[in-house]
């Protein structure tokens, strides 16, 4: 181990980056109506079935590629770029500090998204997922003022960000809402992730200084990994109350009876 990473390491371990997100919950308001008969892209699974997780897993699946271009009709948005508007980075403490956020994300994979396993338990209220996207690539827009891993990093401008290999583990405690019919609702979320590389280039740090700018761009991809985890909790906090949102969304049109049978 570099005593570069060494030093990361206590550092990482001592302290914590506190994230605070712009809203705890993204709920999205939508008065469009529900489905009322069952369109092709969702497929229907039988709830007594020894495959029926199997077969929840392919209808995941299968239903990216339609959420990817957004069913205007039922007041769904693309998720292929996903836009989110706001990440805030709120404060931190010590020697580690970040404030500020970003605006802007277009997101680009979502839609390469493979489901590697489904569960769906309406008695034990319980539903989850695991998602693999070979790619991932961010652009946005940041303001960001503070201290990340020892190096003092200012700047307002665009990133860009690319992620290769995500793994995702999201588990859902569920209820059944009328609305009016009934409908899965995620009452809460647990998302977790890995990501096996990350490229990021922040431009614009330092008031346009390129020398600092480009060796804290170095720094950043040289340390990705220990970046990344630094930041896991929060991000994986952050992007539960999107998902949250997106899904809940999601199920409130599709009415149980047209898939479940
Ligand atoms: C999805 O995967 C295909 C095949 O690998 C690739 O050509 C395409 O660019 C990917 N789409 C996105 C949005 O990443």
């Amino acid at each position: 181990m570099s005593l570069k990473k060494s030093t990361i390491l206590c550092i990482v371990t001592a302290q914590m980056i506190a994230f605070t997100y712009a809203s705890s919950r993204r709920d999205i308001i939508n008065n469009a109506p529900q489905l009322t008969e069952k369109p092709d892209w969702i497929l229907s699974c039988t709830k007594e079935s020894p495959n029926k997780d199997d077969c929840f897993r392919r209808m995941f699946e299968g239903m990216f590629p339609n959420l990817a271009k957004g069913i205007p009709e039922l007041g769904i948005d693309h998720f292929e770029p996903l836009i989110i508007d706001s990440v805030q980075v709120a404060k931190g403490s010590g020697s580690l500090t970040l404030a500020g956020g970003f605006k802007n994300l277009n997101i680009k994979g979502p839609s390469n998204a493979t489901v590697s396993r489904a569960s769906l338990d309406l008695e034990k209220k319980l539903l989850s997922f695991d998602l693999v996207i070979p790619r991932l690539r961010i652009d946005a827009t940041y303001n960001l003022k503070g201290n990340i891993l020892l190096l003092p990093l200012v700047g307002s401008g665009n990133v860009a960000m690319t992620m290769k290999d995500v793994k995702s583990s999201v588990y859902t405690k569920i209820s059944i809402k009328k609305k009016p019919e009934d409908v899965i609702h995620i009452e809460e979320m647990k998302v977790t992730f890995l990501v096996g590389g990350m490229r990021i280039h922040l431009s614009n740090l330092f008031n346009g200084n390129k020398v600092l700018g480009s060796s804290l761009n170095t720094f950043l991809n040289q340390n990705a990994n220990e970046v990344i985890s630094e930041l896991r909790p929060d991000l994986e906090k952050g992007l539960a109350d999107i998902f949250t949102g997106l899904w809940n969304n999601v199920f409130s049109k599709m009415p149980i009876d047209l898939w479940l049978l």
